[in-house]
């Protein structure tokens, strides 16, 4: 007897560690769908959106496992006012994340995309030292939003640098500030006083829009902003204006609001923007443990469980 679950472009490595104890639907929301009516389980990959009405719609749903940390794609409490458990892989991505959050630092900071595309065309015909000059990383006041899990680890990472690390949080983390030697500041001030700006917070109603106009209005000219959390959590068209007229110096994104961007959206002829596509988490160590966590949710939310994996009510 297989399991009926439901999944959208689920990856080889995980249909593998499925084996043939499950039967996986692709994901059909439609009228009169079978994964709807028949499946027991559903993992999100991807971030398809899943919300009470769809679960209504799946009579015989017992768990939500979701490959990643981020679960604002689920609404958790309609989840949750159901009795569904909602699992995710937490802590697993925190190092690759803050790579992640480094590399984009890095990269707007040293020119090194702009770098590229120049030393690879005609125009590169011989040394010289007055091009492509960047800010120096070593030294300069970085500030975090969300002085998580993943915010730690930014932080771990940028003191080799040895740079000034301010952060901003719900709530201040004085055990953070011993152990990391990081400096809470209300958001205005991190704005103003960062030379770089990492958003490492999770997508919330509070976190939603939180860069807008004004925010950018605050921060120094020479500033550059690192999007490591959500699209939505920055203002997608003032931050185009903002870069555009060069009222900030840069931006460098791992993710987008709309994700992906329209093919031909202005955001993307801006030279100083550099832009991945939500590779956060993507190393190979780090999602294969994703990969694990996922599965093992699912297996226990199916057998009645506890998931060792749980996103808890708010
Ligand atoms: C996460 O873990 O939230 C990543 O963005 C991948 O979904």
């Amino acid at each position: 007897m297989t399991t009926p679950i439901m999944g959208d472009g689920l990856p080889a490595p995980l249909l593998e560690m499925l084996g043939d104890e499950y039967q996986v639907f692709p994901w059909d929301t439609s009228e009169g769908s079978e994964a709807l009516s028949t499946c027991l389980g559903v993992i999100t990959y991807g971030h398809p959106g899943v919300d009470g009405s769809l679960m209504d719609r799946m009579p015989n749903l017992r768990v939500i496992s979701n490959h990643g940390v981020g679960v604002d794609h689920i609404v958790v409490a309609d989840a949750h006012d159901r009795r569904l458990p909602v699992g995710n892989t937490p802590g697993c991505l925190d190092d690759a994340t803050a790579d992640m959050t480094m590399a984009l630092l890095m990269a707007s900071a040293r020119n090194v995309v702009i770098g590229d595309h120049f030393a690879r065309g005609p125009e590169f015909t011989h040394y010289d030292p007055s091009i492509l000059i960047g800010h120096e990383v070593t030294g300069s006041t970085l500030g975090i939003v969300g002085m998580g899990r993943i915010g730690k680890q930014v932080a771990k990472r940028a003191r080799a640098f040895n740079m000034k690390i301010l952060y901003h949080n719900r709530s201040r983390d004085e055990g953070a500030e011993e152990e990391l030697g990081v400096a809470f500041r209300s958001l205005d001030d991190l704005l103003k006083e960062s030379d770089f700006v990492a958003l490492n917070c999770p997508l919330t109603e509070e976190t939603t829009g939180l860069i807008g106009k004004a925010q950018f209005e605050l921060m120094k000219p020479s500033a550059t902003l690192i999007n490591m959390a959500r699209g939505p959590v920055v203002v997608t068209d003032d931050l185009y204006e903002t870069l555009k007229t060069g009222r900030i110096r840069s931006a460098a994104l791992d993710v987008t609001d709309p994700e992906p961007l329209p093919r031909d959206h202005s955001l993307l002829t801006l030279e100083n923007l550099v832009i991945a596509p939500h590779l956060g988490s993507a190393s190979h160590r780090t999602r294969q443990r994703m990969l694990e966590m996922t599965v093992q949710n699912l297996a226990a939310g199916l057998a009645g469980q506890s998931l060792p994996y749980p996103v808890l009510p708010k």
